[in-house]
């Protein structure tokens, strides 16, 4: 009887929260994270709504900047001191690399302020204050208005109004920017990008994945363009840094600047992705890593050539890989459609809302092969060179190159003749293709013109320029700037009134807008993971699973040479630590934070709101959480704040930095 009745319950509660807000989901608005706060509280954070973001006195977010639009960055030092990411810091490093200096191979270490690198194109952006401006816009005031009031209000302020929840309501960011910015340190990338491509994505993680900038301001402490004369940063709050170590369970706080997730769009989208974007992308980069791949083991010359082609085409690879299969594992469409079904019940006597789900749907049939043509297009014909430089051809490497080129062009052609929806195919590519026999064989024709100096290119720009008309026409068909998902102007509509109902209807969910590049708080708990049946991901790596990977004959895993005398003399100094019965130095850590690209970079901070670590990426399996937060699965990855320490000190020998470090003195 009991346990009938429990029974009952049990299916009445799932029938009702089809969707529960789950536990460590969410990318919160620092400004309303008082409505977070008794749940953070509940999960062991200490601290109060205000000390995270507060427009009254210096706050957490006084010590978070969006790195150079792309990555977020955090001071932890009342001097400017700045930590983000190797990967994130890698165009400045690289950009002072050179053969008698290779600081991505060997590492940078200023030892003084005057030997910290100056960067051109570099700049970071602190959140000065954000505030609704919804009614504002209701009242007739225009974007344009508000953002030029608020540009107005402080040096080298910027501005922005940006939508959450499809529109449903607007907020003003304004940042204050600073424009000289210079490289401190960085670990060699055996360090700062141990195990390359090959563990990218992947947990158990031996990364380093961190460099060290300094903000430097004019001699008011405001934003100046570069100067010798500039002085160190002063910034009105900086991160205590704990070096107390990380248990399972232990709470943590993601402070920074995710860019694009979509939480909350229909299962046709989710189906569109996991089923026919995804495989079809991936696909088309599985044989474009095969022909680069194989190159690459061919020829040492072309390993170097092809290396950051490679890294950037497999980042992306592996994350819809890991994707797709997430969503197809939690039947992620299947529960969406429950939902959109449950929410139209609900609607059917709304005449607000009582047709909105067909209209979306009848949308997404619209534009869906349109968008996918897009999508195809950009990932073949658009991913070819339209020339080779002069400086290209000059490069002693350019002949070896031609075969692999060319078979990369005839791969993309073939693909995207047997892909792309035939109405979206390029006019002038299927009169090629007729009148020479075969996608490849128009693809040689293409390529002897696109490879030999001096040859006719006049098919060869017919085919470009109708490339583009063709993208252009689709955006034209879809009506938005938002490209970057499957959108349209007339799909932002809807939504927006789609959220609107939802928030109406799913009174029990805990709502938040989706990631748009603007400062976010996600809080969740280190923890590991059950990777497969009985084996479980423990959620920290140390030194010794660095030792086991180490591989002088595999250039993502060799490491330096002082790694190796380090781990021998096992002199740790006070980053040693006993693990498991170990001692040790503790690498990586794993936490269950919603976190998406644009997070790299961020604070990983304690209950007490110190730095116990960096964020720089997700298992492959956990990238799902664009789109649907799966609690088991999803989990963050995070270099230790130890790890980042004991790399300056034994390896950098550039413990001087500490000096100006706040070390929190609880064990
Ligand atoms: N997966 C991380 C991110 O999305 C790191 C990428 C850089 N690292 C690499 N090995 N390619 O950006
Ligand atoms: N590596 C990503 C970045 O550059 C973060 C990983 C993720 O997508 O979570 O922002």
């Amino acid at each position: 009887m009991r346990i009938i009745g429990q029974a009952i319950a049990l299916a009445m509660l799932a029938a009702v929260s089809v969707q529960p807000a789950r536990a460590d989901e969410g990318m919160w608005l620092p400004s309303l994270i008082s409505e977070r706060i008794d749940d953070m509280r509940a999960k062991g954070f200490r601290l109060t709504a205000e000390d995270i973001y507060s427009i009254n006195k210096a706050s957490m977010k006084d010590a978070v900047v969006l790195f150079n639009g792309g990555c977020t960055g955090e001071l932890i030092s009342g001097e400017g001191l700045l930590l983000t990411n190797h990967h994130c810091g890698y165009d400045a490093i690289q950009t002072h690399s050179s053969v008698e200096h290779d600081y991505l191979t060997h590492g940078f270490w200023a030892m003084s302020r005057q030997q910290e690198l100056p960067n051109k194109e570099l700049n970071v952006r602190f959140l000065v204050r954000m505030e609704e401006v919804t009614d504002r816009i209701a009242a007739g005031e225009t974007k344009e208005e508000i953002i030029r009031k608020a540009k107005s209000e402080g040096r080298n302020y910027r501005a922005a109004v940006e939508q959450m929840y499809y529109g449903n309501q607007q907020f003003l960011f304004v940042y204050e920017q600073f424009d000289d910015v210079r490289l401190v340190a960085a670990p060699p990338s055996s360090i700062g990008k141990f195990g390359g491509d090959t563990d990218n994505w992947i947990w158990p993680r031996h990364t380093g994945d961190f460099s060290l900038f300094r903000i430097y301001a004019g001699k008011d402490n405001k934003p100046a363009a570069y100067s010798p004369d500039n002085v160190p940063y002063r910034p009105k709050r900086h991160f205590t840094i704990s070096t107390a170590g990380v248990r399972e369970g232990d709470f943590t706080m993601i402070y920074g600047f995710p860019g694009n997730t979509q939480e909350y769009i229909l299962s046709d989208a989710v189906a569109y992705v996991a089923e026919r974007s995804d495989p079809a992308k991936i696909a088309i980069r599985t044989g474009r890593l095969d022909i680069i791949t194989a190159a690459q083991a061919s020829d040492p010359a072309l390993r170097i050539h092809y290396a950051a082609k490679h890294a950037s085409i497999a980042n992306a690879w592996k994350k819809w890989q890991g994707e797709a299969l997430g969503i197809g594992r939690l039947g992620t469409v299947a529960s969406k459609r429950a939902y959109e079904e449950g929410f139209a019940a609900w609607a059917q006597d709304k005449p607000e809302y009582s047709r909105i789900v067909a209209d979306l749907k009848a949308e997404y049939a619209r534009i869906a092969d349109a968008y996918f043509a897009r999508e195809i297009t950009r990932e073949t014909l658009d991913a070819l060179p339209a020339r080779y430089t002069a400086e290209e051809r000059a490069e002693a490497v350019f002949p070896q190159r031609k075969a692999t080129e060319r078979a990369l062009c005839q791969w993309l052609f073939g693909q995207y003749a047997r892909r792309c929806p035939v109405q979206y195919q390029v006019p002038e590519f299927l009169d090629g293709v007729a009148a020479a026999g075969s996608p490849e064989a128009y693809a040689a024709q293409i390529f002897d013109a696109l490879w030999l100096q001096g040859a006719d290119t006049t098919a060869l720009h017919a085919l470009h320029s109708d490339t583009k008309r063709m993208l252009s026409h689709i955006g034209w068909m879809l009506g938005t700037k938002s490209l970057r998902n499957l959108n349209s102007a007339r799909l932002n509509e809807l939504y927006t009134t789609y959220i609107k109902g939802l928030r109406e209807w799913d009174t029990d969910r805990a709502f938040y807008p989706d990631a748009n590049l603007t400062l976010r708080v996600a809080y969740g708990h280190v923890g590991g993971y059950e990777y497969a049946d009985g084996e479980y991901h423990k959620p920290q790596t140390t030194l010794d699973g660095i030792i086991a990977k180490d591989n002088p004959e595999i250039y993502d895993y060799d490491i330096p040479q002082a790694l190796r005398d380090l781990y021998a003399s096992k002199a740790y100094g006070r980053w040693g630590t006993t693990i498991d019965g170990r001692k040790t130095v503790p690498v990586c850590f794993l936490a269950t934070n919603h976190t998406t690209g644009g997070n790299s970079g961020s604070p990983i901070l304690n209950a007490r709101g110190e730095l116990i670590g960096l964020n720089f990426d997700r298992t492959w399996r956990s990238t799902m959480s664009d789109i649907a937060f799966d609690e088991a699965i999803c989990r963050n990855i995070a270099v230790d704040i130890r790890y980042v320490l004991f790399v300056i000190d034994r390896i950098g020998g550039a413990d001087y930095l500490f000096d100006e470090m706040d070390f929190s003195r609880r064990k």
